[in-house]
């Protein structure tokens, strides 16, 4: 945080970032009621709190996302917190609509989420705290259905646009730091944004990071797999890896008759 800058405050969310006009210049907040017509990374608001059996998919494809029910990379990871994070607070680092938050508060934690997307902070703001009750969800080309937010609103989460690789916290701050499928939006910062987390974890705290690898490098002959990649940048911070899932899958609905399965590699690593 730079004493000189003045940090402007949007609907309660400080932001945080080194140039916050220019930021803002470059963000049209276009309405809160969908995902869909804001620059967020998410199909709508709603889908990425729901465990996937009840994203409503059809016929023996339906009957798959039941049996993988709640098992996605945010139970995973919330796993690793669960079994080896001390008591403390805990960040949702690039949170998009915040579904790790929410997990955290649930966790009984006191959680933060933050993320450069302003318009991804305001409407997780929003559907988290009750703001937004209804939002729209696509349901196919040009269609939209409102949906009343499945969840009871959590109020306990702090909010702010800030970027993972400058973050404004002292380090070592919170007990649990989560980065779910941040790495794979950061392209050639995807180093500066692990380090940039990994340095607000407290001593005996955990990282949980989850990624689908999908366009971390271009393919070249003989690089090592991705994961091995990260393994060996989180050794090289100095970290513990307590946990790691291989395939976990991840479920995306974009439209009533659209889903994307990728599948994600999760880690949890203490910090000694
Ligand atoms: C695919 S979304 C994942 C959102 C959320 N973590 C989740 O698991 O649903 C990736 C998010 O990372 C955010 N992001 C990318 N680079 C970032 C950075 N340097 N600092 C903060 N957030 C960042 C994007 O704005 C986006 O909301």
């Amino acid at each position: 945080m730079d004493a000189g800058i003045v940090y402007p405050v949007v609907d309660g969310v400080p932001v945080l970032v080194p140039d916050p006009r220019g930021l803002l210049m470059q963000t049209s907040v276009r309405g809160l009621s969908s995902a869909q017509m804001a620059r967020v990374d998410a199909p709508d608001a709603v889908t990425p709190h729901l465990p996937f059996g009840l994203l409503g998919a059809p016929g023996s494809f339906g009957q798959w996302l039941s049996a993988v029910g709640d098992d996605g990379p945010d139970a995973a990871c919330a796993g690793f917190a669960a079994d080896y994070a001390p008591d403390g607070p805990a960040v949702d680092v690039g949170c998009g609509l915040a579904p790790m938050a929410r997990r955290m508060v649930g966790l009984g934690r006191e959680a933060w989420a933050f993320d450069l997307s302003l318009d991804s902070v305001l409407i997780a703001k929003g559907v988290l705290s009750g703001a937004l009750p209804v939002v729209q969800i696509p349901t196919h080309r040009n269609g939209l259905r409102a949906v009343k937010v499945p969840f009871r609103p959590v109020t306990d989460v702090n909010y702010a646009v800030a970027d993972a690789a400058t973050p404004p916290f002292p380090r070592a701050s919170f007990a649990w730091v989560h980065l779910g499928d941040v790495l794979d939006s950061t392209g050639d910062r995807h180093r500066e944004v692990l380090y940039g987390a990994a340095d607000l974890v407290q001593p005996g705290g955990i990282l949980t990071v989850s990624s689908s690898f999908g366009m971390l490098d271009q393919p070249a002959e003989g690089r090592p797999p991705p994961e091995d990649a990260l393994l060996d940048e989180i050794g090289e911070m100095g970290f513990e890896i307590v946990g790691r899932s291989d395939r976990v899958p991840h479920v995306r609905r974009v439209y009533d008759r659209r889903f994307e399965v990728r599948m994600f590699f999760c880690v949890g690593a203490l910090r000694p």
